[in-house]
């Protein structure tokens, strides 16, 4: 492995130091940063609008795309699919399955969806889900009553039969094969129209070594089998793989850092080789914020790796929803020099926001790691495109979108670069077909692989992303919002309202008005955790004095040390009980209500 460059480490830092970053500053410094004039701008929406209405005649959008126009999540009934498409498939029992299938189709208004999709493939299910809603709903008094109830006892397995059919048929949208035979097989049409792929063998979140160890072995087969499609050894022309570090270690997570580091890189770094020998690119997914410190550290020492000299394959995601985006671009230019050779960057927007928004307001930290508003998102795309043209030849820029806006705003920033564009098997395929009718561009395919046990993590991000009206996938097949309004310019519409998102709570005012949320840290990210940690160390003067606060005049008891029960000599402070009956009067003035003479 080669010594770090104090270039890296300067990089880093600034890494570590945005990952809170105020978002207004953030995002007026990345609107700059994208060096995009208002002529351009223009021109940018001017393309987008026209693909918009060339997607919209030209072809029929994918079902997908048809799918989830008429079942986003502002409708109660696509919640409820989604609901069930997460859940369903993993329920093992019948009657837990009925329960679910009854609590989550019979009390929406199904019919109200009748007719309106323009796929009569999304009418007939519409039509089944009335159908059984109705059968569901609770039976009403008398003959007919009798009737909807024997009914349902008797159509209850044919019900839970079709809605699980139903959810795989959905499932199947998304994937490309069950196995990497049949998927490679099934990419031969899409190639022969000039389309790459990077399979993706499903599977996530490794829960025990075995499971990392059946991933890891999936991996390995596929990259043998892509191998024997490769032509020739370069990456940017060869089929790939998409890997994801959650799935090769069931701890890859920063309390973990010392011991789960050093158990992936080797991993990742012999299937790298494999890769490497067989002419082909290995992808680093994008997982969670909190994860991304960590997954640095995993792709430094594997890009170090110095049986991988020669190879420019190696690939990583950046994921531009986050404020620390641009300064990772930074960063993996700064690797790129470092070890000479080219990286791959795939530039997406994100696909964890809900959980990140979550994650956050749960924790209590002062703000959010990631934008709040979309076009905050699409900015950040904008200037980290801008700076992957900049850097191409060190970094290979791989743009993966389906916005019309975002895919046209890149062609107008490119100026003769080396790139391609990539989309997610299932989705954006009327988009790329009419853009490389007029211009020749590069584009791959993201394509999952797998049963669809492992599916359904990837298919709920791919229904909140675009199930959201917000979303591109669901305004293209929404005639009623015209093409401008579809390719709007994000510049433009950030500038129209404050950049941070008035109608999210901030962390720490996720309980407000009624009170403060409890302050957290996020112990993931290194700045906050070396704070705790110098904070903690046994020779720090800190020590923590706790006890009770509470309202009722009790009196608490002397102070008794407390040890840390891993390392007794580690004293980390005080602590001051209330005796039994003092708990009872406690308990007693909360049951009755009794408040603070004044607001603490
Ligand atoms: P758009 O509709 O323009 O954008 C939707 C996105 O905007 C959302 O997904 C979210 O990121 C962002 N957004 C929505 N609402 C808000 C808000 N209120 N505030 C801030 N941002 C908001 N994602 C990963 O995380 N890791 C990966 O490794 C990864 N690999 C991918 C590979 C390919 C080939 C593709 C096409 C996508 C991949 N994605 C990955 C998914 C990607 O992050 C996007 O979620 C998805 O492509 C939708 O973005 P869009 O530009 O197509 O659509
Ligand atoms: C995901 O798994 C495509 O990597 C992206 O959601």
């Amino acid at each position: 492995m080669r010594a770090a460059s104090s270039g890296l480490e300067a990089a880093r830092a600034a890494i570590r130091d945005a990952t809170f970053a105020d978002e207004g500053t953030c995002l007026s410094h990345l609107a700059d940063a994208a060096r995009l004039k208002a002529e351009a701008r223009d021109r940018a929406v001017g393309k987008a609008a026209d693909l918009v209405r060339k997607v919209r005649s030209a072809s029929s959008p994918g079902l997908m795309e048809t799918f989830l126009s008429e079942y986003g999540l502002s409708t109660d009934e696509g919640i409820a699919l989604m609901c069930l498409a997460e859940a369903l498939l993993r329920v093992p029992d019948a009657e837990t399955i009925d329960a679910l299938i009854e609590d989550k189709i019979a009390p929406s208004d199904w019919g109200k969806h009748l007719g309106r999709s323009s796929s009569s493939l999304v009418n007939a299910s519409t039509w089944a889900l009335l159908v059984t809603g109705r059968v569901l709903d609770e039976p009403g008094r008398g003959l007919a009553g009798a009737l909807n109830g024997a009914l349902k006892r008797l159509g209850e397995p044919v019900i839970r039969a079709a809605v699980a059919e139903a959810m795989r048929r959905l499932g199947r949208q998304f994937v490309l094969g069950e196995t990497i035979q049949s998927a490679l097989k099934r990419a031969a049409g899409m190639e022969a129209k000039g389309y790459t792929y990077s399979y993706d063998m499903l599977g996530e979140a490794a829960r025990t070594f075995a499971d990392a160890e059946r991933y890891r072995l999936a991996y390995e087969q596929a990259i043998a089998a892509i191998a024997e499609q490769a032509n020739g050894d370069d990456p940017r022309r060869n089929p790939g793989i998409s890997i994801k570090l959650s799935a090769l270690h069931p701890r890859y997570e920063s309390a973990q850092k010392e011991s789960c580091v050093a158990a992936l890189v080797p991993i990742v770094a012999a299937l790298a080789r494999q890769a490497k020998a067989g002419g082909l690119g290995l992808n680093i997914d994008a997982e969670e914020q909190d994860r991304l410190d960590l997954s640095l550290d995993v792709i430094e020492q594997v890009a170090g790796d110095p049986t991988l000299d020669d190879w420019q394959g190696f690939g990583v995601v950046v994921q531009a929803y986050g404020r620390r985006a641009l300064p990772v671009i930074e960063w993996l230019d700064a690797l790129s020099q470092t070890i000479g050779r080219t990286i791959m960057v795939r530039l997406v927007k994100g696909a964890y926001w809900d959980t990140e928004i979550k994650r956050a307001q749960v924790l209590g930290t002062q703000t959010f790691p990631v934008f709040t508003r979309k076009a905050g998102s699409d900015v950040s795309y904008m200037a980290c495109a801008r700076a992957l043209l900049d850097k191409a030849g060190r970094l290979y820029p791989q743009f993966a979108t389906h916005n019309a806006h975002t895919v046209a705003a890149v062609m107008e920033m490119a100026n003769g670069e080396d790139f391609e564009f990539q989309r997610l098997h299932g989705m954006g395929e009327a988009l790329y077909e009419v853009v490389r009718a007029d211009t020749p561009v590069k584009c791959r395919i993201y394509a999952p692989v797998g049963a669809h046990e492992d599916l359904l993590a990837y298919l709920v991000r791919r229904l909140l992303e675009n199930g959201a009206n917000s979303s591109f996938a669901n305004q293209i097949v929404n005639q009623a919002v015209p093409p401008h309004k579809v390719a709007a310019d994000p510049f433009a519409t950030l500038q129209k309202a404050p950049p941070v998102n008035a109608r999210l709570r901030q962390p720490p005012d996720l309980f407000a008005p009624t009170r403060r949320n409890a302050k957290g840290w996020d112990l993931a990210e290194p700045v906050a955790f070396a704070a705790f940690d110098t904070a903690r160390a046994p020779n720090n003067a800190k020590r923590f004095a706790a006890a009770p606060i509470t309202v009722s005049n009790v009196a608490p008891q002397d102070p008794q040390d407390v040890a840390n029960p891993a390392r007794p000599s580690d004293a980390v402070g005080t602590v001051r009980n209330i005796d039994p009956d003092a708990a009872a009067t406690v308990v007693r003035d909360g049951a009755q209500g009794v408040r603070w003479a004044s607001p603490k």
